[in-house]
């Protein structure tokens, strides 16, 4: 019996669509399909992968207004954030269609006169991602274009939760000319795609965005089979602000990383550590700018903070608020929630939360929501203590203007991604990823391509001197 499952608009419950789940029996025939299209994509000179992705990147960008839409009826994103999200991927497609054509080996200065020794670069096979439904473009581009790029074949299984985003740039993909065994989709349950993707010994590389639990069961259950894996999991990231930081840049950039997407970002700030002397001033004018934005249905075009995903988002983000009030922090802005149980909205209001202390939940969970805990440090080396307190070390962000203490707290600490007075530091051409149980590999930039491709060392002996 064919499945169905309904995609539904995040900030008014209603059904955007309806998706037929693909049963296990036609998901392992599109795994073959990619198999048997890798012997020929591999062999597609890396000028022709770079025209089509090229192709790829021009649809998208000439479909991006209906695109943004279809994300935010399907994630609640507000459309600015969509809009911004479309170009966001597209760069992912242009940085990769250029990257293409530099896959270079090279040649290495031999110890003997009768040997030359030569390195050379190869796609990994047929890749299987498996991306969420907070970044439902951008997210399957950053994987998608590299492993296209490299000479790879690609399937993914996008979240249920945020299937059409995907759906339409698998389609742009093919009328752009890229052959549709080249880049399937798949709609299926995670684990179900889990089990299929890490058994299939015709899949080379599993990568996947999302949590650490899941991502640690996707690498135990690709070992078997000795996948190569990259991760992108969840983070804490911290955000320090030094005592002599511009208070104001501080502020401002802590809206950006803090409230982008509700929240619901892995590298969104969740610990907010201020130096104790200006702590109260931080806090208050942090409130006072979070107050200012506008929470409401993405559709509207005054809209800052959408809904969050769903019902189980909701009460995770609303236990950690009751836990910290309930342990002494002060709700300085938000704490109230707009919520419909029978037709399934939930918004939460951006919130600022005082004197957040380190027995609080929200202090070592990630939160995935539209919630700043505050908290103070008397010392840089106290600051680095509660920043690396945390299994994760995927984000960190620190403010300051001494470039002493800038170098000190970037030298220290143990996040794969830092950003000094930036809140805002994704972009194709940078490693994205983190350390510790944040991940594994890297995305976008030089490192983003390296994750999809073998590395083939030939020793050429007697053919010199015969
Ligand atoms: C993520 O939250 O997983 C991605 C955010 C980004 O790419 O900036």
């Amino acid at each position: 019996m064919t499945e169905i499952v309904q995609v539904k608009n995040p900030a008014t419950g209603e059904v955007v669509d309806e998706i037929k789940r693909d049963t296990e029996a036609q998901i392992n025939e599109k795994i073959e399909a990619g198999y048997t299209a890798f012997q020929t994509w591999k062999k597609t000179n890396a000028h022709k992968r770079s025209e089509l992705l090229g192709k790829w990147s021009s649809l998208v960008r000439e479909h991006k207004e209906s695109i943004a839409e279809v994300m935010t009826k399907e994630n609640g994103k507000p459309l600015a954030e969509s809009r911004g999200e479309v170009d966001y991927a597209v760069s992912y497609i242009d940085w990769y269609a250029e990257e293409a054509k530099r896959l270079y080996g090279r040649i290495i200065p031999s110890h003997a006169d009768d040997k030359q020794l030569e390195v050379t670069k190869h796609p990994v096979g047929l890749v299987a991602a498996i991306t969420p439904w907070n970044f439902p473009a951008a997210m399957m581009t950053r994987k998608a274009a590299p492993a296209l790029a490299a000479g790879c074949t690609f399937i993914v299984k996008p979240a249920e939760e945020t299937p059409l985003t995907t759906i339409r740039l698998v389609e742009l993909a093919h009328e752009a000319g890229i052959p549709e065994d080249v880049l399937q989709v798949v709609s299926t349950r995670g684990s179900i795609a889990g089990r299929l993707f890490t058994e299939s010994k015709l899949i080379n590389k599993i990568t996947f965005t999302g949590s650490t639990p899941i991502g640690k069961t996707l690498i135990k259950s690709s070992a078997d089979t000795v996948k190569s894996v990259t991760m992108e999991l969840g983070g804490h990231a911290p955000l320090i602000v030094a005592e002599d930081a511009n208070i104001d840049l501080a502020v401002q950039q802590t809206i950006v990383t803090k409230f982008r997407n509700a929240g619901q970002t892995c590298v969104c700030a969740n610990r907010i550590i201020v130096h104790e002397s200006i702590v109260d001033r931080f806090a208050e004018q942090l409130a006072a700018e979070t107050k200012k934005l506008k929470v409401g249905n993405g559709l509207d075009e005054s809209t800052v903070i959408g809904p969050v995903i769903n019902k189980g988002a909701y009460e995770k983000i609303v236990e950690q608020i009751d836990d910290a009030i309930a342990k002494g922090a002060k709700v300085l802005a938000g704490g109230s929630y707009d919520v419909d149980d029978e037709k399934g909205y939930y918004f939460i209001h951006p919130t600022v939360l005082a004197k957040a202390t380190d027995d609080m939940l929200i202090m070592h969970e990630e939160t995935f929501g539209p919630v700043a805990p505050i908290t103070s440090f008397s010392s840089l080396d106290e600051a680095i203590k509660i920043a690396n307190d945390t299994p994760y070390g995927l984000a960190a962000y620190f403010f300051t203007n001494d470039y002493r203490t800038g170098t000190y707290l970037k030298d220290n600490l143990d996040y794969g991604i830092i950003g000094w007075n930036d809140g805002a530091v994704s972009a194709a051409h940078v490693p994205f990823g983190g350390m510790k149980e944040s991940g594994l590999g890297r995305e976008g930039g030089m490192e983003g391509i390296e994750a999809y491709l073998e590395t083939k060392y030939v020793s050429i002996g007697s053919l010199l001197t015969e």
